[in-house]
């Protein structure tokens, strides 16, 4: 999968990208980020990305030349069958969640698009066309963390990526577990500090161990997330 990322923080990017999955992910040659700084996009030498809004207000606003002559010159680099989706990163996005990153993780090429400031010129969208997600409701100051969460929690699905392909299949939102939170994970010491592991996992009777499992996962979802308890459970 090759990955681009439009922002203007590239640096942002570097220390996560050389470290734990992402490296993993990347030395194995699964993944190619191309970080691409916005401003090298810019219409003057002086690197102007952004502007007063019109109609007055707080804040600045990203001018849409940049934006869509960026994503155009990446478009320009288009191979031949590849899937490219372009995401812009916005708390007005759809909400991101492990299906969305399922989805996007079939994808040969994603584009993101990192906002700063007060947000993209509306003709960006009218423009382009993309994919809008948001990572919580909660506003950060641009859109680099939530294309880093986008961009590892899609990575991490690619196959090959994670060393044992079940690590994914199990977890918290997966089919493996219905879309349930995930179930206690003990490891040793047998004991700690007053604490035991539950007997059922000591024991090597898998199917005992599956249906605890799964049994603890119901009871999790149900006390934390009654959202995503599904009605046929
Ligand atoms: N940019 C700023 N806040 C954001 C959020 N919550 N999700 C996606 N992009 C953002």
């Amino acid at each position: 999968m090759r990955i681009d990322c439009i922002t203007l923080f590239p640096e942002m990017f570097e220390p996560w990208l050389g470290t734990s999955i992402m490296r993993i992910a990347r030395e194995k040659g699964l993944v190619d980020v191309v970080l691409v700084n916005l401003r090298d996009f810019a219409e003057d030498r002086r690197g102007t990305v952004d502007d007063r809004p019109f109609g007055g207000g707080p804040g600045m606003v990203l001018k849409p030349e940049p934006v869509v002559r960026a994503v155009e010159s990446m478009r320009a680099e288009e191979r031949e069958g590849s899937e490219t989706r372009l995401i812009l990163l916005t708390p007005q996005g759809e909400p991101f969640n492990q299906e969305v990153a399922r989805e996007l993780a079939t994808r040969s090429r994603l584009v993101l698009v990192a906002g700063h400031y007060e947000g993209f010129d509306e003709r960006v969208r009218l423009i382009l066309r993309p994919r809008e997600l948001s990572i919580g409701d909660y506003v950060l100051s641009g859109g680099e963390l939530p294309a880093m969460v986008v961009i590892e929690a899609v990575v991490r699905l690619i196959p090959g990526v994670l060393g044992d392909e079940r690590s994914a299949e199990e977890e918290s939102f997966e089919a493996g577990l219905d879309g349930l939170l995930e179930y206690p994970q003990y490891t040793r010491p047998r004991e700690f500090r007053g604490y035991g592991v539950p007997e059922v996992l000591l024991k090597g009777d898998h199917g005992e161990i599956a249906r605890w499992r799964r049994d603890q996962a119901r009871r999790r979802t149900d006390e934390r997330r009654q959202d995503l308890r599904p009605e046929d459970l």
